[in-house]
This record gives C-alpha cells, sequence and structure tokens, in this order.
C-alpha cells in the first residue's frame, strides 16, 4: 500500500487555483449557462437519427472532421484550410495559449470577462493583465494597446458580445486594435448568431485576427462543438497539438447536420432574439433593478441591494441564474439567459416576489 503526500506532488500553478464554479438545479428552469432553451427541432433529430444508423461507432472519428468543415466552408464562405474544429472553443482558446505563450508568458482580457479566460491562462502558468472596462462596458483602444505592449502581451481575447455585459464593444476601438497590436486578436465571437455582427471580413487584411464560434449557445451544447477561423500557418501550428480525435463522429455528424439545414435553428434564434426584446422592456419595469442592453442570448441585471439575497431566492424556487456578485464590478449584478417565454414569465415573476 502506498501513502505518499499526493498534495506535495500537486504543481504549484494548479494548487493555487479554483476550479470553474457551476451552480446546477436537478429541476427547474435553468438560466443561468447561456444555453438554447429549446431541443433540437423534430425535423433535425430526424436527420440526426438517420445518419446515426450509419455510423461506425466502432471505429475513430474523422480526425480531420472534413464534412463539419465542408459545411462550415459552405455557410461562412472560408477555406477549410483555414478551419479547426474544437470540443468546445474553450478547448481552442487553450490551443491558442499553447501555440503563443511559453511559461511565464502573458495573455489579456477585458475585466468584467469570460471566466476561462483568466482559468485557463493560470492553469498553463502564464501572466494575466486586464483591462477595466467603463461604465458603458467599453474600451479605449489606444491605452489598452500601450499597456499590451508595455505587459508583452502575446494574445488578447475579446468576448465579442461581451460576456457577461452582453454588449458588442465599439467597432471602431476593435478596428484599431487589431491594426495596431504586434499580437494576436482573437475576436470569440461565440454569440455571433443573437448578434449578428462579426470582423470575419478583416481576416483577409489582418494576419493577427483570429475568430471563435461555437454551436453551444444555438442548440448542441451538450456535444461540445466550437470553430476557429484562423490564417492558414497557425492550422498547422494548431493542429501540432491537438489531439487528433478531439470531435467526437457523433458531435461531427450532428453539428454537420445542423449547419447544413441552418433554418431549423434560425427559428429557434428568431424566437430568442424576440424574447430579449419582451424581457429587456419587462424587466425596465422593474424599479429597483437596472437593466444593461444585450446583443446576446442573456442579460445582466443590477439590483440597488441584496443580489445574493435574490439569486438564492429565486434558485429556492427552482429559478437558477448567474449570480456574478464577487465581481468587484458586478455588485449585486445577476446574469439570466433568455429562455422559452414560459420560462421567461416564471422568471419574471419569481423575481417581482423576491425583490
Ligand atoms: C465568450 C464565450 N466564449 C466561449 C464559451 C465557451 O463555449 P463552448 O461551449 O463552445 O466551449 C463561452 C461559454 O459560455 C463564452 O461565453
Amino acid at each position: 500500500m502506498s501513502h505518499i503526500d499526493l498534495s506535495d506532488l500537486i504543481c504549484e500553478k494548479v494548487k493555487n487555483l479554483k476550479a470553474y464554479q457551476v451552480e446546477t438545479v436537478e429541476e427547474g428552469i435553468k438560466l443561468h449557462a447561456n444555453e438554447n432553451p429549446y431541443p433540437p427541432s423534430p425535423e433535425l433529430k430526424n436527420l440526426i437519427r438517420a445518419h446515426l444508423e450509419n455510423l461506425d461507432l466502432n471505429r475513430y472519428p474523422d480526425p480531420d472532421c472534413k464534412r463539419l468543415k465542408e459545411a462550415i466552408s459552405s455557410r461562412l464562405g472560408v477555406p477549410g484550410n483555414q478551419l479547426v474544429i474544437g470540443n468546445g472553443s474553450d478547448e481552442l482558446i487553450q490551443h491558442l495559449m499553447q501555440v503563443f505563450c511559453d511559461d511565464g508568458d502573458t495573455v489579456a482580457f477585458p475585466e468584467p470577462t469570460f471566466a476561462m479566460y483568466s482559468i485557463l491562462a493560470k492553469g498553463m502558468g502564464l501572466k494575466t493583465q486586464t483591462f477595466e472596462l467603463d461604465g458603458k462596458w467599453d474600451f479605449k483602444a489606444e491605452s489598452t494597446i500601450e499597456k499590451l505592449t508595455s505587459g508583452h502581451t502575446r494574445i488578447v481575447f475579446i468576448s465579442y458580445p461581451n460576456n457577461p455585459t452582453g454588449n458588442c464593444f465599439s467597432r471602431t476601438e476593435i478596428q484599431k486594435l487589431i491594426e495596431n497590436f504586434e499580437g494576436i486578436v482573437v475576436l470569440d465571437e461565440a454569440y455571433y448568431d443573437f448578434s449578428g455582427q462579426t470582423f470575419l471580413d478583416q481576416m483577409k487584411d489582418h494576419n493577427n485576427l483570429v475568430i471563435l464560434r461555437s454551436l453551444s449557445k444555438i442548440g448542441l451544447a451538450g456535444l461540445r462543438v466550437g470553430y476557429g477561423i484562423f490564417p492558414k500557418i497557425l492550422v498547422d501550428e494548431i493542429n501540432k497539438i491537438r489531439l487528433p480525435y478531439n470531435s467526437n463522429s457523433v458531435t461531427q455528424l450532428a453539428a454537420t447536420e445542423l449547419l447544413n439545414n441552418f433554418s431549423l435553428v434560425q427559428k429557434q434564434i428568431d424566437s430568442i432574439k424576440k424574447e430579449r426584446i419582451r424581457l429587456l422592456d419587462e424587466l425596465a419595469k422593474i424599479k429597483s433593478i437596472n437593466t444593461y442592453p444585450s446583443d446576446a442570448n442573456f442579460i445582466l441585471f443590477q439590483a440597488s441591494e441584496n443580489g445574493e439575497k435574490i439569486f438564492r431566492n429565486l434558485m429556492e424556487n427552482g429559478i437558477l441564474v448567474r449570480n456574478l456578485g464577487s465581481h468587484p464590478m458586478l455588485k449585486n449584478c445577476l446574469r439570466v439567459t433568455i429562455g422559452t417565454r414560459d420560462e421567461n414569465d416564471q422568471f419574471l415573476d419569481r423575481l417581482e416576489k423576491a425583490i
């Protein structure tokens, strides 16, 4: 029998980390993870089922994700050799750090933003540099570039729209960042389908630009599929460190069907966007909260007090939202994902009672 002190063996950079926390409820209304509230349509399920019949599950998946890349290529008009598929776009964020950073190098992102940029960087022994967003949750490129340059930053991650604030940053400032920062600019467009705003057309002119997208927000969160559009030379570098079978056969199949039959999911996206307008209007009627505009499938709002209590009260009544109050810039702030009309009504009803 061995009884060694395992904690002595764990490396310092991991020991000091905190795991990504996600509260969950078994039953109830899940408005905390920015998922699509609608399950895949019966038509899409039938298409997936029909192809599943022919899938050789005893064989490894296609390591190049050829059919899936073809589907992305024809939707986006980008060549397949500029694409990499990830087991979620999280994985591609990690790969970017692996490809561009040695131990101790620096990556940057705004504050507040998507927590995984920091978690992944710290887990890899990288330094992080942040730049605070202003009162409109925006930033100025000039001062940011100065900071990034003096900190020898290698990559800057921009969530566009930004999670959790919900807005797209000013296009002019991002354009300046792409044109003047001598490092990699990653535009994480995980919520693109709800914003309709992209910098994809800039890729032909700027070889420091990378764009990430995800299918998690539009219906396939359970299958983990994200993709990145890269300058060709970077695809080759990422392929050196990517696990050969990082995207499984079922994921590849379902994602291909979703993209090749996008009108089925577009209907769901349109409903979510309609509900976003209604939910914003209804929240604006509640006096003791301040609501921020949203280009995404979630809304950030701030209670004048007792954010934690409101969060707990909602959870005890089966409604799970994201509590962001521990962040110094997000006191009493909660983030609610746009649900179905019925889910949103129940949320509004409970929120008024909780307040
Ligand atoms: C800005 C942003 N990027 C990436 C992700 C991760 O997406 P995926 O599920 O594809 O890993 C999220 C998920 O919440 C996100 O908010």
